[in-house]
């Protein structure tokens, strides 16, 4: 019988306003879809071996409880967390929990930007940060996580 190839699931959490890519200032945060960006890695992830799971929230609360659920669960977790970067406390808290490789995203490089995006609050808990590439950020986020 031919044995079944090890699946490994990674989450993807996308934070506020991102929901509206696409329509939301292309200029610096692409023309792609949030439904794009997760099919293109849940492709990525089929082909890895990995299944993807993506989440998406306006709300800080609600994030922090997905985080909590990814405790145990998943191989790995990808970020975004967009404006609540550079202001919440309790998702920093919330990834604290987590013993798995945690990767922080940005679309846009947020230090080539307005001053108080200079600053994340994750940056320095999260095993590593991507700023600036757009999309392909995420992309370069999951093929580090699957060799990890
Ligand atoms: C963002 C950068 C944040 O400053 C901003 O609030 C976002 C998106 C990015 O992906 O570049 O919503 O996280």
């Amino acid at each position: 019988m031919k044995q079944k190839k090890n699946i490994q699931k990674v989450m993807v959490i996308h934070g506020p306003n991102l929901n509206m890519l696409g329509k939301r200032e292309p200029d610096i945060y692409g023309k792609e879809t949030l439904e794009e960006i997760n099919s293109r890695l849940e492709k990525l992830g089929k082909k890895l071996g990995i299944d993807v799971d993506t989440f998406q929230s306006n709300y800080e609360g609600a994030i922090v409880e997905k985080i909590h659920e990814t405790s145990g669960k998943y191989k790995g977790l990808i970020i975004n967390p967009a404006a609540y970067t550079h202001t919440s406390i309790a998702i920093r808290d919330a990834l604290l929990l987590l013993d798995i490789p945690v990767i922080e995203v940005h679309l846009s490089n947020i230090y080539k930007r307005e001053p108080f995006r200079h600053k994340s609050m994750t940056a320095d808990i999260v095993t590593a940060q991507i700023a600036g590439f757009g999309v392909q950020g995420y992309i370069m986020a999951l093929e580090a996580i699957a060799k990890m």
